[in-house]
């Protein structure tokens, strides 16, 4: 970590218990994810991938702008008592420190310079963006716990309002894939087969997994991957339509649920990611 954290967030390094005792400088990193209704927060212990204590969510804010969301971050960290660098996810491209796309967010994240905006609201911490799949997928390889995950070509897809992507190879991140906007027989995968869309038809899980393995053949005769792993509120259920799926490439549940984000983005910032 390049800034120390400060006295107050120290002080919460208790929580680890003995450990904190033998290592006289644990790992303790913020991490942020944007979502479409909520922003959520938390301490992370890099070494183990869990919280340090409890999550806090917020509501995002409506409409929820750059600066408006910046802000809720800042709640956040104040919440936590914490100075130090923060990683925070965005549901968008961010290259070389910029977002650049803004498919499910307000339109106006589009070209924010995620430096200028957190160091308005958050001070003059380092702060580090990324794409919310690409966060959720550093999280599951590193700490789902699974063999095989750092192994050949894993593509993580995350399942919710859009769908998400992280496509590693050998256990190593290769950013904004944006999976989710390639184009599968005339229509962008997500607006066929996003958990939203499923939601917003009513539509069964044998249904939805049709359309889900359409577009997951589709991903398969392009990149031949080793392994399919999929995350999102909707993995929950993914005993009852993991097993409806007919691709060949292997397809499993992500371990990590509504941790994954967040502990993404605070590994990112903490090995100083470039995205
Ligand atoms: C966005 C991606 C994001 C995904 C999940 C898509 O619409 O383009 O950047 O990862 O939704 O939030």
């Amino acid at each position: 970590m390049t800034d120390a954290p400060s006295g107050a967030a120290l002080g919460r390094v208790t929580y680890l218990g003995a450990d904190s005792t033998h290592d006289p400088s644990p790992q303790i990193g913020f991490g942020i994810d944007v979502g479409g209704s909520g922003v959520k927060g938390a301490m992370v212990d890099l070494r183990t991938g869990s919280f340090v204590g409890d999550r806090l969510r917020l509501d995002t804010p409506q409409p929820a702008t750059p600066d408006a969301v910046a802000q809720t971050c800042r709640e956040i960290t104040d919440h936590f008592g914490w100075t130090g660098p923060v990683g925070i996810t965005v549901p968008g491209v961010v290259r070389d420190g910029i977002v650049r796309s803004a498919a499910n967010i307000d339109a106006s994240w589009d070209g924010a310079d995620i430096q200028d905006l957190f160091g308005k609201h958050l001070g003059g911490r380092t702060v580090a963006g990324l794409n919310d799949a690409d966060a959720a997928g550093l999280a599951e390889v590193r700490f789902g716990g699974r063999p095989g995950l750092d192994e050949g070509t894993v593509i993580l897809l995350t399942f919710g309002t859009g769908i998400g992507s992280a496509l590693f190879h050998d256990g190593v991140l290769v950013p904004n894939t944006e999976f989710g906007h390639l184009e599968v027989g005339g229509r962008i995968a997500e607006a066929r087969a996003s958990a939203k869309v499923r939601k917003d038809h009513d539509w069964s899980y044998r249904k939805w997994s049709g359309k889900v393995s359409r577009v997951l053949a589709h991903y398969e005769r392009i990149f031949s991957p080793n392994l399919f792993v999929v995350g999102g509120g909707i993995s929950r259920k993914a005993d009852v339509w993991i097993p409806m799926l007919t691709v060949d490439t292997p397809v499993i549940a992500a371990s990590l649920r509504n941790t994954a984000g967040i502990v993404g983005a605070a590994m990112a910032v903490d090995e100083g990611l470039r995205m």
